[in-house]
């Protein structure tokens, strides 16, 4: 499909591997796929096959122990495997974002959604004082959250599961990736509210062509979203 544009990303034939006790095991043995722009794509496979391992691997966030033993991960000509840490936090700040699995119990409690959207912002540019409100508002409407100035002023355990994700889903637009990760976004909600998180991806892939990676056990939820759905085992793709 699509080929004649070229990707935007390729993995190619990657293995992940993971030293025990002095012993190499590999845990993912070979895994391509690739993510071509715009597109939204569900990867999907049992619990424990390596879909969040593949996804650190992709930005360069692989556990202590881990290593990417084989392959290749080819993004605008390089290979992210060669680079530096530099190069990493670079590309997680300005092309790929991986929101991680359990994100949701990532926010920090005591501090307001404000200041912790703040931190994020930053990362990006330098702001003046005003043009940060403007731009925090704007973001929390993007992810249909209406009562902004409410939630900007709340802090994380006053809000929904829903709205913590939503919370999450704008931090992450801040950053304006190319490519946008999302591992389990869904896990941790009711289901009305899964639906309505997978909806909003859809509508922000569609309205920012953003190219989206969905990561999911539930291949039949992210089915009615995605584009395409990659089905994973730990041999690597199977379908
Ligand atoms: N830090 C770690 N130390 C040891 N083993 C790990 C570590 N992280 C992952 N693993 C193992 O690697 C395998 C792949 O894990 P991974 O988290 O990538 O699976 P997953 O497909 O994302 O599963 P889930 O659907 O439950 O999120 C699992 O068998 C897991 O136990
Ligand atoms: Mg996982």
């Amino acid at each position: 499909m699509k080929a004649n544009i070229d990707p935007l990303l390729s993995m190619e034939h990657v293995e992940i591997s993971y030293q025990d006790a002095g012993k190499w095991k590999t845990i993912v043995h070979d895994i391509s796929f690739q993510l071509f722009p715009g597109e939204m794509v569900a990867l999907t496979g049992l619990s424990g096959c390596g879909k969040s391992l593949t996804a650190h691997a992709l930005v360069g966030l692989l556990d202590k122990g881990f290593r990417v033993t084989n392959g290749q991960i080819i993004y605008k000509n390089e290979n992210i495997l060669e680079f530096d840490e530099r190069r990493l936090e670079q590309l997680r700040r300005d092309e790929i974002a991986l929101l991680i699995q359990h994100s949701l119990n990532g926010l920090n409690p005591i501090q307001t959604v404000k200041k912790q959207m703040v931190e994020t912002v930053k990362l990006k540019k330098k702001w003046d004082k005003n043009d940060m409100q403007i731009s925090l508002l704007s973001l929390l409407k993007q992810v249909g959250l209406l009562d902004s100035e409410q939630i900007l002023s709340s802090y994380p355990f006053e809000l929904s599961g829903g709205m913590r994700q939503r919370v999450l889903l704008a931090m992450m637009l801040s950053l304006q990736p190319k490519i946008f990760i999302a591992d389990e976004p869904t896990t941790a909600l009711d289901v009305i509210n899964r639906e309505k998180v997978l909806a909003l991806l859809k509508q922000l892939q569609e309205e920012l062509n953003l190219t989206i990676l969905l990561i999911s056990h539930d291949d039949k939820s992210v089915k009615k979203y995605a584009n395409r759905v990659i089905q994973m085992d730990q041999g690597g793709i199977v379908l």
